[in-house]
């Protein structure tokens, strides 16, 4: 049984504030300072005597993590995306799993279009030239000439909240913009969106930009492989803002090198950090990014209240506003939970 007193939340890296004071109110926090993510070890010892867990998408939190932790009754994430949590183990075991959804929808849509734009016109490219030292000659008349992006088709693969916002933005300009989803919303709100349905392999085949917006699950892995990227024009680009692992990096490294496709932009890696001998790093036609689309002052910080007040939400028996495992209530119900 939980301890008596204030509950304990082991928190995995320092999140922006309000984040850390919402939490200190109402729990005993330990927190990881150190810049790195915690090894799984120590994530492991941490949470043996902890209520909550307010995790970072670069920790693994499965099965043996969660056998380490009798006491913990939610899973916080400081992220949208959930495949770093064995969602299925913490609803076995009545462990509420919360997210933070819906605040850094802009700004990854945002970035979506700040890496096809740097994509299809060079940006880093010309970038590195002028500070290398490289542009001896004014104005040059095929100087980095790149892709037109006005007028042009996109192709969205994931409608959801990101996938949405990203095709509200292609209205300005002027694209015809596809999508594939396995889930199809209504004709109304196609209609709104300006958008059309595509399979998978006629959006691939008919886009000049292709852009992820999938969560990572074992059916969304690799989706985007050797075949798919033979199907793209040889002139489109690729866009990933969603996990690196949706793509086959080394066929599509192979692909930027073969000229299969003309470019890519990529925020998520199969690894992140990526290995430095990964041989995508060497192509000039892709632009590489850290995996910060939803870095804005304003949506780090929403997501760290977000984070916090899920987990107090739980902490007291309240419905967390960001619940991803709703079939938990059936295993272990929100009064079973209480510990504020
Ligand atoms: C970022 O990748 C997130 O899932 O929030």
């Amino acid at each position: 049984m939980h301890t008596v007193g204030r509950p304990k939340v082991y928190v995995t890296r320092v999140i922006p504030p309000p984040g850390l004071d919402i939490l200190k109110e109402h729990c005993e926090v330990e927190l990881h300072t150190e810049e790195a993510p915690p090894s799984k070890e120590e994530i492991i010892e941490k949470v043996r005597d902890k209520d909550a867990l307010l995790c970072l998408l670069t920790d693994k939190i499965d099965s043996e993590v969660m056998d380490a932790a009798p006491d913990l009754v939610v899973i916080s994430t400081y992220s949208v995306g959930f495949d770093h949590i064995d969602i299925e183990e913490a609803t076995r075991r009545g462990i509420y799993v919360t997210n933070t959804p819906g605040v850094l929808t802009d700004a990854v849509a945002d970035f979506t279009w700040a890496l096809l734009l740097s994509a299809a016109r060079r940006v880093v490219e010309a970038d590195r030239y002028v500070r290398e030292g490289k542009w001896k000659v004014g104005w040059i008349p095929t100087l980095f000439l790149g892709a037109a992006v006005y007028g042009k088709t996109l192709g969205i693969v994931g409608l959801g909240r990101i996938g949405r916002a990203v095709a509200e933005r292609a209205k300005g300009f002027n694209m015809k913009v596809l999508y594939y989803d396995i889930y199809r919303p209504s004709a109304e709100v196609e209609q709104k969106l300006g958008v059309e349905y595509r399979s998978l392999d006629e959006l691939l085949k008919e886009s000049d930009f292709v852009s992820l917006h999938v969560p990572l699950t074992k059916n969304t892995y690799h989706l985007i492989g050797e075949r798919e990227l033979k199907l793209m024009k040889k002139t489109a680009y690729l866009i990933n803002t969603a996990r690196g692992a949706v793509v086959d990096t080394y066929a599509l490294a192979k692909a930027l090198e073969e000229g299969w496709i003309a470019g890519a932009a990529l925020d998520v890696h199969e690894k992140e950090p990526i290995n430095m001998d990964h041989p995508i790093l060497k192509l000039k036609n892709v632009v590489l990014a850290p995996h910060i689309a939803s870095a804005t002052t304003w949506a780090r910080s929403k997501m760290a209240e977000m984070a916090a007040t899920n987990l107090i939400a739980v902490l007291k028996g309240e419905m967390p506003p960001n619940l991803v495992n709703k079939d938990v209530l059936k295993v272990r119900p929100l009064d079973q939970v209480k510990r504020i």
